[in-house]
C-alpha cells in the first residue's frame, strides 16, 4: 500500500498540473498555441462580478457560445456571475469583458477565424473580424484560467492569433461502428475548443449506410442494421457543429468499400449478388459497376437528396482502396473499358469519378476524395485527401491540386503524440515551391472504427488529437514536445466539460473486467502498457468482427501512457546524479510492478477475462526485478556475475511479446539502465 501510495506521488510531482497555481510560474497552458502571446505583468481577477458585454455584429449562435463559455467559467472556479443567458436583447452596454465583432463569419472555408485578445488588471477585450474568430478567442480566455492563493484569474496577456491551416479537420467513421449522436456532439466540442472547423462525417462503408436516405429506402431497409441518423439528426449536427464554427462534410465512400449500397442494389455492382453487410474489417471485393446507366442514375437520385441535406459546399465521395477485382473479371466492364479506350481500372475509377463529379456539380457541390481519384482526366477543382504519404500530397499540390492531408494523422493507429504532433502538412524540407505550398489547405485526424465503440472511442481520438490541432493552427516554429505534452494535460482534463469519456471510461472499463472486485492490480498493470500499434490487432489471431467484443483489457488500455517519460526522466537524473530520491522513486515503482503479478493472478480467479494477461504481467514482474538489480548495482558500483547481462537481456526480449494484444512500454527504459550497470 505504501508503494502504491508513493507511486501516485511520483506522478503527482511529475504532473504539470502544478503550473494551475502560477506562483511566478507564467507557463500557459494554451493549445493550440497561439501565433502571438505576450505575457504582461498583472492579472485580471475573477469576481462575482465578472459580466461579458458584445459589441458590434454577432450571431445568435455567438451569444450562445459566450454564454456556454460563461457556464464554464463558472463551473472551474464555483463562482456565481450575475449573467444569465447573453442575447442581443440582454446584453450589457458596458461590461468588465466586452467582445467585439466587426461581422458575422460564415462557416465556410477560407474565413478569417482571427482574434486578438488583450487582459489587463482592469478589463478584457477580445476584438475579431468574425464571430467566429472571436468563438476561437473565447477558448483560448478558458485555457487561460489560472488560480492561487488570490483566487481565480486569467494573466494579464496580448495576444493576437490566426491559423496557419485554413482547414483543420477530425474524421470519424460511424459506419464500421456506429457512434450516436452523442458521440458526435461530444467531439464537435471538443474540436471547438482546440479550434479545429472541419468534422469530416464518413457516413457509408461496406459495414453500413448511417444516414436515412428517403428517396431510396431499400438502403436503409437493408443496409443499415437499423442504425442511421435521421435527416431530423442530420440537421441538428449540422446545426450544432455551425453553432461552434465547424464545417460538415459527408462522405460516401464509393466505388469500393461500398457492399452496404449494393446489399440494397446488387443490380449496381460489378459482380452478380446477393450481397450481405460486411461484418469483418478489411478490403472487400464488391464494387459499383461504372459502365451501366443505372448506377448514375442511382447515384443522381442519391446525391440529388445528399446535396440537398449536408449544406456545405464540399462533398466527399472516398475512392479509395477499390480492388478492381469485380473490374477485372466482368467482361462487358472489360469491353467496355477496351471500347472507350480505358487503359486500367485506375482510368475506369478517373471515368466512374468524372459522371459522379457532374452529378455533386448539377447539384451545387465540389468533390473531395481520398488520394487513389487523382488522375490526369479529372479536373484540378476538386480537393485530394492524402492518406498513403506525403508522397501523394506533393505531388497533388505540384499538379495544382487543392490538398490536405491524413497520413500521419491515422489517430486509430495508437501511435505516440509526438509522432503525430510532429507530421507536418508542410515539412521545412517540403519540396514545394511557395506558389505550390498555397494548395495545401491543411489536415485531418482520422479515426477509423473497426476496433472502437462508443464507450472507447473518445480515448482513442483525445487527447492525442489537440496535438494535431496545434500543428494545423499555430507557427510551424512550435514543435518542442516536452513542452506539447505538459499542455497537452492540461487541455485534456479540460476537454471533460463537454462530457468526453477519454478518462473517465478506463475506471468504468475496468470494474467491468475486474467483476467488480478490486481494481487496483490491473490499473498498476494497464499504467504500463499501451495496445499494439498500427495494424497488428489484426495479425495476432483474433479474428474480430463489427459484433465482436470491444470490452477486453486491449480495449481500456491507453494510448501513449506517461509512465514512459516519467521514467525516462526518472533514470535519466538517478543516472546523472546518483540521488537517493531518485533511487527510491525508482525502488518503489519497481517494487510494485513486481508484486503486483501475485495481486493480478488472484484477480484472474475471480475475472477470466484476464486470463491472455497473465504472461503479460509475469512479464512484468520479471523485468522489475531486473530494474531493482540494475539500480543496486548502479548504487553499489558493482559488477554483476559474468551471466547477468545476456540473463537480462534474454528476460527484457521475452517481455517484448504482446500478450492480449497490449505491449509493455518500459523496457527501453530498463534497458537503458542496464546499459548503465558497469561492466
Ligand atoms: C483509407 O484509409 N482507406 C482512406
Amino acid at each position: 500500500m505504501k508503494s502504491l501510495f508513493n507511486y501516485i506521488l511520483i506522478l503527482f510531482l511529475f504532473s504539470s498540473f502544478s503550473n494551475l497555481s502560477a506562483e511566478g510560474n507564467m507557463k500557459l497552458n494554451l493549445m493550440p498555441m497561439p501565433a502571438n502571446v505576450t505575457v504582461n505583468e498583472g492579472k485580471f481577477l475573477l469576481t462575482p462580478s465578472f459580466t461579458i458585454a458584445i459589441q458590434g455584429k454577432a450571431s445568435d449562435d455567438f451569444y450562445s457560445y459566450a454564454t456556454r463559455v460563461l457556464r464554464r467559467i463558472s463551473g472551474r472556479t464555483g463562482l456565481f456571475f450575475p449573467q444569465d443567458f447573453l442575447t442581443k436583447e440582454n446584453n450589457p452596454i458596458s461590461a468588465p469583458m466586452i467582445i467585439n465583432c466587426e461581422r458575422l463569419g460564415k462557416v465556410e472555408l477560407n474565413e478569417d477565424e482571427s482574434y486578438t485578445l488583450t487582459v489587463t488588471n482592469s478589463d478584457i477585450k477580445l476584438n475579431a473580424t468574425t464571430d467566429i474568430g472571436a468563438m476561437r478567442g473565447l477558448e483560448t480566455l478558458v485555457q487561460l484560467l489560472q488560480s492561487d492563493e488570490s483566487g481565480y484569474y486569467i494573466p494579464a496577456v496580448t495576444i493576437e492569433d490566426a491559423p496557419r491551416f485554413r482547414w483543420r479537420g477530425l474524421m470519424i467513421d460511424v459506419s464500421r461502428h456506429f457512434m450516436p449522436l452523442d458521440v458526435i456532439k461530444r467531439n464537435l466540442d471538443a474540436m471547438a475548443s482546440v479550434k479545429m472547423n472541419v468534422f469530416h462525417w464518413h457516413l457509408s462503408d461496406d459495414q453500413g449506410i448511417r444516414v436515412e436516405v428517403k428517396s431510396l429506402p431499400k438502403l436503409n431497409q437493408l443496409g443499415s442494421d437499423g442504425m442511421y441518423f435521421t435527416h431530423e439528426q442530420i440537421k441538428e449536427i449540422l446545426a450544432y457543429a455551425k453553432a461552434r464554427g465547424i464545417r460538415v462534410i459527408p462522405e460516401f465512400d464509393i466505388p469500393g468499400h461500398s457492399t452496404a449500397f449494393l446489399t440494397a442494389f446488387p443490380q449496381l455492382a460489378s459482380a452478380p449478388g446477393p450481397y450481405k453487410i460486411e461484418r469483418n474489417w478489411g478490403i472487400f471485393d464488391p464494387t459499383f459497376n461504372p459502365t451501366i446507366e443505372a448506377t448514375y442514375k442511382f447515384f443522381d437520385t442519391f446525391f440529388k437528396e445528399m446535396c440537398a441535406l449536408f449544406d456545405d459546399p464540399y462533398m466527399h465521395i472516398g475512392g479509395d482502396e477499390n480492388n478492381g477485382k469485380q473490374w477485372n473479371n466482368n467482361k462487358e466492364i472489360q469491353t467496355f473499358m477496351k471500347k472507350h479506350n480505358i487503359p486500367d481500372n485506375h482510368g475506369l475509377q478517373a471515368y466512374f469519378n468524372q459522371r459522379i463529379s457532374k452529378i455533386i456539380t448539377k447539384y451545387g457541390k465540389k468533390m473531395v476524395g481520398w488520394d487513389e481519384i487523382q488522375h490526369p482526366n479529372l479536373p484540378t477543382n476538386i480537393v485530394i485527401q492524402s492518406w498513403r504519404g506525403q508522397k501523394g500530397l506533393v505531388d497533388a499540390a505540384t499538379k495544382g491540386y487543392q490538398v490536405i492531408l491524413s497520413n500521419g494523422y491515422y489517430i486509430d493507429l495508437i501511435q505516440p503524440t509526438d509522432f503525430h504532433y510532429l507530421n507536418d502538412p508542410i515539412p521545412f524540407n517540403s519540396p514545394l515551391t511557395d506558389e505550390q505550398k498555397k494548395f495545401v489547405l491543411g489536415g485531418e485526424v482520422t479515426s477509423w472504427a473497426e476496433l472502437v465503440t462508443p464507450e472507447n472511442i473518445d480515448s482513442r481520438i483525445w487527447p492525442r488529437t489537440a496535438a494535431v490541432a496545434e500543428r494545423f493552427w499555430s507557427p510551424q516554429t512550435v514543435n518542442d514536445v516536452e513542452e506539447m505534452h505538459r499542455r497537452l494535460e492540461c487541455v485534456s482534463f479540460m476537454l471533460e466539460d463537454f462530457g468526453l469519456l477519454h478518462i473517465k471510461n478506463q475506471p468504468m472499463m475496468l470494474r467491468r473486467l475486474t467483476n467488480n472486485n478490486d481494481t487496483a492490480p490491473l490499473k498498476t498493470l494497464i499504467d504500463v502498457i499501451e495496445p499494439v500499434k498500427l495494424y497488428a490487432r489484426h495479425s495476432q489471431g483474433v479474428k474480430y468482427t463489427s459484433y465482436s467484443p470491444y470490452t477486453r483489457v486491449v480495449d481500456a488500455a491507453l494510448p501513449d501512457v506517461k509512465i514512459k517519460r516519467t521514467l525516462d526522466k526518472l533514470i535519466e537524473k538517478y543516472i546523472a546524479d546518483k540521488d537517493e530520491q531518485s533511487y527510491n522513486q525508482l525502488k518503489d515503482l519497481f517494487t510494485t510492478w513486481q508484486n503486483n503479478h501475485s495481486k493480478f493472478v488472484e484477480l484472474i480467479k475471480v475475472s477470466p477475462i484476464l486470463k491472455e494477461m497473465e504472461p503479460l504481467s509475469n512479464n512484468l514482474a520479471i523485468i522489475s526485478k531486473r530494474g531493482l538489480e540494475a539500480i543496486e548495482y548502479i548504487k553499489k558500483g558493482d559488477n554483476p556475475l559474468d551471466n547477468w547481462f545476456g540473463d537480462v537481456q534474454k528476460d527484457l526480449d521475452a517481455a517484448k511479446k504482446p500478450y492480449g494484444q497490449t505491449e509493455i512500454m518500459i523496457i527501453p527504459q530498463i534497458e537503458k539502465l542496464v546499459n548503465k550497470v558497469k561492466v
